[in-house]
């Protein structure tokens, strides 16, 4: 019999398919404390909403640095730079939260990101471009990331012949940070994070002496009234993940998804709710993490103060007192949006009205390119392995 000791998000089958199990939970144990994870989990929808609305008993304070994986001599080459993201807008409390927040929220606005649906169509067009003519191949390598990297570095202000270093790097620092990784391993990781960091810092740099029209240039312009020097650069290094990550796992997630169910191409006027319910039901991200400020008692189980919590969005996104049915993949679902992959709260994804548009956007031109497009029969699928992620090592297809 499984029980909530087997709550481990860094087994295979956890990512792929946890779903009867945390069906179990959310009737037998709605809150526990996971041993492997070291946290208390939430696993209802409720209790995940009023967790990520109650910024005061739960806080994000360094709740996205878990440097405490790391071995010491990872520390020591790190140095001070070991609890990198202390001052990320995700990873704090207002009233500072609501200094960055405002500060960035001005790169979101519903015009700029309106703005970028033509350059995502068109980069999305050359990506298909490059593989049409070989009439299948891998959609996670040939066509879920390079227009998301590419639209994310144009809008930070990267130069075209730094992405590949910028995504390498990104990559390399998530899995540091985020998931657990053996001794040596971690020390390659942290001197490419250095590396990273060294070239972000250059970036801004190389912006203050002389701005442009991009994220980077109007960032820059806060520092001294409303930014810090380093605010601006971490901010800077996890939207560039940001990009390069998650759109491309939330459309690898989605496509898989669609082509399962057999829909495909996604109907004009369906695309948009489609968007929505992948999202509820193969969210890209699975919680978020927080510390309780207080003790706080909920269902039985008291959650003492200064524990870990992780906000089982995944858990919540398939919680049947919401979604009908949620095991059923359904379009038309009325309350597709009511997910909290995003986020809720004060922390909601800030790129998010960028993310549905690349999700809407890349639907509906690889619709239209790759009208044929279906799963080649072969080995399973493969997710990545992450503690807060979800998204497919490769996803093998023709058109
Ligand atoms: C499908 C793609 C995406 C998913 C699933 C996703 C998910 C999330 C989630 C769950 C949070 C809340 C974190 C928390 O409460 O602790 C968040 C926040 C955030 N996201 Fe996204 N995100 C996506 C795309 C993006 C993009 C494209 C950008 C920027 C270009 C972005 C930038 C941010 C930032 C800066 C925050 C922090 C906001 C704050 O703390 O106020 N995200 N995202």
């Amino acid at each position: 019999m499984i029980t909530a000791n087997d709550f481990d998000v860094s087994a295979a089958w956890h990512v792929a398919a946890p779903y009867d199990f945390l069906r179990r939970l959310r009737r037998e144990q709605p809150v526990f404390h996971s041993e492997h994870l070291g946290a208390y989990v939430l696993t209802r929808h409720e209790d995940v909403r009023a967790a990520y609305g109650d910024h005061r008993r739960f806080s994000s304070e360094g709740s996205l640095t878990i440097s405490r994986s790391l071995a010491q001599e990872t520390k020591d080459v790190l140095g001070e730079h070991g609890s990198f993201l202390s001052s990320f807008v995700a990873n704090v409390d207002p009233p500072t939260h609501t200094r960055l927040r405002r500060s960035v929220s001005r790169a979101f606005t519903p015009r700029a990101v309106a703005a970028m649906e033509g350059r995502f169509r068109e980069l999305t067009e050359a990506a298909i471009d490059r593989v049409a003519a070989r009439g299948g191949g891998d959609f996670v390598a040939d066509l879920a990331h390079t227009p998301s990297a590419k639209l994310t570095a144009r809008f930070i202000g990267v130069p075209e012949e730094d992405e590949e270093f910028v995504k390498e790097h990104v990559k390399d620092w998530f899995q540091l940070f985020l998931s657990p990784q053996p001794p040596d391993r971690q020390l390659v990781l942290a001197r490419s994070f250095l590396v990273y960091l060294d070239y972000v810092d250059k970036l801004v740099a190389a912006r203050a002496a002389e701005p442009r029209d991009d994220f980077t240039s109007l960032m820059t312009s806060l520092i001294g009234t409303e930014l810090s020097h380093r605010e601006v650069v971490e901010l800077i290094s996890t939207i560039l993940l940001g990009g390069n990550d998650t759109v491309p796992n939330q459309l690898g997630n989605s496509v898989f998804r669609l082509l399962r169910e057999k829909i495909w191409p996604v109907p004009a006027r369906a695309v948009q709710n489609a968007v929505e319910e992948c999202m509820r039901i193969d969210g890209a991200s699975l919680g978020s993490f927080r510390y309780a400020r207080t003790d706080v008692e909920m269902h039985g189980v008291t959650v003492p103060a200064g524990a870990l919590c992780l906000l089982s969005t995944d858990s919540a996104a398939h919680d049947e007192t919401v979604f009908a049915e949620p095991e059923r993949f359904r379009i038309d679902r009325h309350n597709a949006d009511a997910h909290m992959t995003l986020g809720y709260g004060i922390h909601f994804c800030v790129g998010a009205a960028l993310a549905r548009l690349q999700l809407r956007t890349a639907l509906t031109v690889l619709g239209e390119r790759l009208p044929n497009l279906r799963l080649v029969p072969g080995p399973p699928v493969a997710y990545r392995t992450s503690i807060v992620g979800r998204g497919l090592t490769a996803l093998h297809v023709d058109w």
